[in-house]
């Protein structure tokens, strides 16, 4: 099965200057617990924000640059075809974890999306995930999570199940 998973903004933002524009705890425990022991498949940007292996799950990093060095452990493909491919090998649940042009070319095989909003806009943002249309699927909303002491922003997270 093939799942995105991302958390935007009220106007779509994903990222600023190579980074997540928020820092929400919660939010990222959600992210590790629903990708744990799973595949993860992320563009070479997304890479780099982190720079390391994202420990107890498969780490995919497309890049076209054939001598690109990453971490011990992650396993590189040069096009989303060579990456659904070693990801398939493994035999596990398939997460697309970004940027935009993976969301953009994996969204039609998706199974499922699972979609953070959080409530804040971003106006400097610069990169931004599609308006996809989620019609022909099931929301769930599986966490509404408050502001508080180490989140200034509120936040939803659904689940959309492909059900056409
Ligand atoms: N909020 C969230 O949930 C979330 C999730 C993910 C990322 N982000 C943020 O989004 C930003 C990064 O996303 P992005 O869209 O700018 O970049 P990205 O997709 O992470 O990386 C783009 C690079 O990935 C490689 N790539 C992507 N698709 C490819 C393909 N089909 N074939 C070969 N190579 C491919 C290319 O690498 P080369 O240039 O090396 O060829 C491309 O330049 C960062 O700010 C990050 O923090 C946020």
């Amino acid at each position: 099965m093939l799942s995105l998973i991302y958390a935007r903004s009220l106007d779509y933002c994903i990222g600023k200057a190579g980074q997540v524009p928020w820092h929400l705890p919660d939010e990222f425990a959600h992210f590790k617990r629903t990708t744990r022991h799973h595949v993860v498949i992320m563009g070479r940007r997304t890479y780099e924000d982190h720079d390391t292996l994202l420990p107890d799950r498969v780490n995919i990093v497309v890049t076209t640059a054939l001598a690109y060095r990453a971490a011990e452990g992650v396993l590189l493909a040069h096009s989303f075809e060579e990456a659904l491919a070693l990801a398939r090998g493994a035999d596990r649940e398939i997460f697309v974890v970004g940027g935009v042009r993976l969301f953009e070319r994996s969204f039609p095989l998706a199974q499922r999306v699972y979609e953070t909003v959080v409530h804040t806009t971003v106006p400097d943002g610069d990169t931004f995930v599609p308006r996809f249309d989620f019609s022909g699927f099931r929301q769930e909303i599986l966490e509404r999570h408050p502001t508080d002491s180490r989140h200034a922003f509120s936040f939803e997270v659904s689940s959309y199940e492909r059900v056409e």
